[in-house]
């Protein structure tokens, strides 16, 4: 654990220049705006570590999967999000010497994200190697209001010398990925425009054939007053850019305002692309950077208001929970169902930026609380629009008749997965995808989506569990062989209790789906039915005699559900024994060493428990976690969150807070040492989980919203916001009680808290006195 950056409830701060921290740093102070986002590279010239990276939503290139020896059923390609161009670049030459921080003495640094306003600022003074001192600021941000243009002021200030400088504001389009399979460039330059103040560069990526041009346009001035200096376009391959070339005097500051744009075919035909760009740079170069860096700081806080998390008394804890939310606000904005999130969203290329069970099982719950309804349906559209595929994909495996297997990571719906081994048999995705289903009709209460859309997807998934078991002689039970649970640190076991457990929660709630859907929309009922060929009678008929006589390993003695059939023939050696230096195993050990070890990697019982709770008592849930948390490294970030929800649960509310800081301060304080390849994007959505369901203990059932919430003895007191059926409801927690507040104008809402029933008035607020926990 690092520690850093500077505490601070609304930003994160860095304070001094540490090369060897540049690569955290980048991830950290990442911007995004849903549309496209980058790393926190310099503007200036870097010849120091760096991981260049500005990403565009949905473009992304299908790279050759590199194995060993290629077998029937693997995927082809391994999509990747792109590195594309890099509009962020201005070089600074002073005098002719390029301006590079590698190269100069530094004398003061800061970065400063500002969560509450959405922009990054920077400011340094440095000395050249031959003596010039200069101050820079810069303050820049990817417009929420303008999802397609982004802005940066860069100031500079010679200290100690007067004389020719030249700034040159570029779109470098001749990036790479680091992580390209075949170290191949993935982009060809279409076309290019440049013109006195700018220029866009259009580049198509290779296969895959998306188009995106990005665009820049700047203004000077020099002490406050505009200056209209001479500028000279230069171009180059896949490269637009202007020199602009001053002289300035020492101690004056001269400003470059650099607009930038990026449009994709995606959202535009191509050929119109050039001109559009332009036009948007027109517009919002008009608009002004003081006038586009006040609507991001108002669009910021409409987002605020919807979904802050207040916690007094406890700065590291607000800064962690602040800055997961602000990272997941700047990677999905909902508006689109075509666009997912990638486990490190803009931050990193770090799992390609494809679709990954995360955004089912973990992101889910939180844009359905804190968003309006339409994005986390947008979400689960994403899925539906990709169900021939999913088919598509099982039929290339051996399913038939319209079994679905979603892909554990996708760009389009095709499979694409780079580690055979591992990931192939991860098959417990498809659970998560109808849980999804279920979590939104459950939140939302709009059962239409059932009969519109939901229950196709629901049948092609239960199809799939019914082909996928088989009939046991011997344990005269259904199985399921050669899977692999959500702990990667095991692969090819049989019986994966999680797996069961989901694929038979899949099968019974597809059964009660089709009721629902039966009564009331019976035509469309009739219509789906017809158009998939599903056989009431025979279908259903097999998912019931499956739920009734499936395997779910179970040790007598302990009381505890088996991660899988032998789990206890492992060595029964617990994390607290293991050295220091052995972790995280990932990068210590062998893969064999492993594998044949008891330890996990993320929870897998323990993520059934939390998502079927209701069907368990407390014992149950406080045995199993007894036994396996302490066998857990929590070496995916998705691991802590769920751990904290429990814990909370059975009233062990110090490790639930253990489990909490550990979530929430995962990338500031790079606890998995990984963070300089991008943030834990999806795992954030964890951590929003862990404070508003485990210590706000929120749960919806039976269209009502509940409370039992714990209160951190390092807190003084948290609040939450939530929209809860069209609600917005604001929940505070202190010592002494529980508030309840319903910020509807004219709407009563029924909450239980505790277990007893409240209805909170339009506009008013109830109040409970806080269990006393300790
Ligand atoms: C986890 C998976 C997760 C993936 C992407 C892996 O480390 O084990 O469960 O889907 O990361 O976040």
């Amino acid at each position: 654990m690092k520690q850093y950056f500077k505490v601070d409830e609304w930003r994160i701060i860095e304070e001094g220049f540490n090369s060897h921290y540049n690569k955290i740093a980048e991830s950290v102070f990442s911007l995004g705006n849903g549309r496209m986002g980058g790393r926190a590279n310099f503007e200036e010239a870097y010849s120091g570590e760096t991981l260049q990276g500005n990403y565009v939503a949905g473009v992304y290139y299908p790279d050759k999967t590199r194995v060993g020896w290629w077998k029937n059923g693997y995927p082809e390609y391994f999509a990747k999000v792109l590195n594309a161009a890099n509009w962020v670049g201005i070089d600074v030459s002073l005098n002719g010497e390029q301006l590079d921080l590698a190269k100069c003495k530094v004398l003061s640094f800061r970065r400063e994200l500002n969560m509450k306003e959405g922009h990054l600022k920077r400011n340094f003074r440095a000395v050249t190697a031959s003596g010039r001192e200069v101050e820079v600021e810069t303050i820049r941000f990817t417009s929420l209001a303008d999802d397609e243009a982004a802005a940066i002021s860069y100031t500079i200030k010679p200290v100690n010398f007067g004389g020719y400088i030249k700034l040159t504001p570029f779109i470098d389009g001749d990036v790479v990925n680091k992580d390209a399979n075949y170290d191949e460039k993935f982009w060809d330059e279409v076309a290019k425009h440049t013109w006195n103040d700018g220029g866009v560069l259009q580049m198509r990526t290779k296969k895959t054939g998306f188009e995106v041009a990005t665009g820049m346009k700047y203004h000077i001035t020099v002490d406050g007053e505009p200056e209209h200096i001479e500028a000279e376009p230069v171009t180059r391959e896949k490269y637009i850019g202007t020199e602009i070339r001053m002289e300035v005097k020492q101690g004056q500051r001269v400003t470059l305002c650099k607009y930038a744009a990026n449009l994709s075919s995606q959202n535009h035909p191509a050929s119109d692309m050039l001109e559009l760009t332009q036009q948007l740079l027109e517009k919002v170069c008009h608009k002004g950077f003081d006038a586009m860096l006040a609507e991001q700081a108002a669009a910021w806080a409409a987002k605020w208001q919807l979904n802050d998390i207040i916690i007094e008394g406890d700065a590291a804890a607000q800064q962690g929970i602040r800055f997961n939310i602000f990272q997941l606000n700047q990677t999905y904005t909902g508006q689109d169902d075509r666009l997912n999130i990638g486990p490190k969203g803009f931050t990193g290329e770090k799992y390609g930026g494809s679709t990954y069970w995360d955004t089912e099982a973990y992101c889910v719950p939180f844009y359905l609380a804190t968003a309006d309804q339409s994005v986390s349906r947008n979400l689960l559209l994403y899925r539906y629009k990709q169900l021939g595929k999913a088919i598509e994909n099982a039929k290339l495996l051996g399913f038939k008749d319209g079994a679905a297997l979603y892909p554990m990571v996708t760009m389009d719906g095709t499979e694409c997965h780079n580690e055979w081994e591992i990931t192939f048999e991860e098959i417990h995705r498809n659970g998560a995808i109808a849980y999804a289903i279920f979590n939104y009709v459950n939140y939302t209460g709009d059962e239409q989506y059932l009969a519109d859309y939901g229950l196709e997807v629901l049948i092609a998934i239960a199809r799939f569990w019914a082909q996928r078991v088989n009939w046991s002689a011997d344990r005269q039970r259904y199985v399921m062989l050669g899977v692999t649970g959500p702990n990667e640190y095991e692969n090819n076991v049989n019986n994966n209790w999680y797996t069961n457990t989901i694929s038979v929660w899949c099968m019974r709630y597809t059964l009660e789906v089709i009721e629902k859907v039966k009564a009331a929309s019976p035509d469309k009922y009739k219509e789906l039915t017809g158009r998939i060929h599903f056989n009431e009678e025979t279908e259903t008929g097999r998912f019931k005699d499956i739920i009734s006589k499936m395997h779910f390993p179970y040790d007598d003695n302990l009381q505890i559900f088996l991660q899988q059939d032998g789990y206890l023939d492992k060595e029964q050696i617990l994390v607290k024994d293991l050295p220091a230096t052995d972790r995280p195993l990932v990068q210590k050990w062998s893969w064999d060493r492993i594998l044949r070890s008891p330890f996990i990697k993320q929870a897998d019982v323990l993520q059934g428990l939390y998502f079927f709770e209701d069907e368990y008592d407390i014992d149950t849930i406080r045995r199993n976690y007894d036994f396996y948390e302490p066998r857990t490294v929590h070496e995916s970030s998705l691991s802590p969150c769920v751990h904290s929800i429990i814990a909370a649960k059975l009233g062990d509310i110090e490790r639930a807070y253990q489990f909490y800081l550990r979530t929430s301060r995962l990338d500031i304080d790079d606890y998995n040492n990984d963070t300089e390849d991008g943030c834990h994007t999806t795992s954030m959505a964890g951590t929003w989980m862990s404070v508003v369901q485990g210590f706000g203990g929120m749960r919806v059932k039976d269209g009502k919203v509940s409370f039992d919430p714990l209160l951190p003895a390092q807190w003084n007191a948290f609040a939450f916001r939530i929209g809860f059926r069209g609600i917005p409801l604001s929940i505070r927690v202190s010592q002494s009680q529980v508030e309840i507040k319903n910020e509807a104008a004219d709407e009563d809402v029924e909450v239980s808290v505790y277990g007893q029933s409240y209805t909170v008035a339009a506009g008013s607020s109830t109040a409970i006195p806080t269990k006393n926990n300790y």
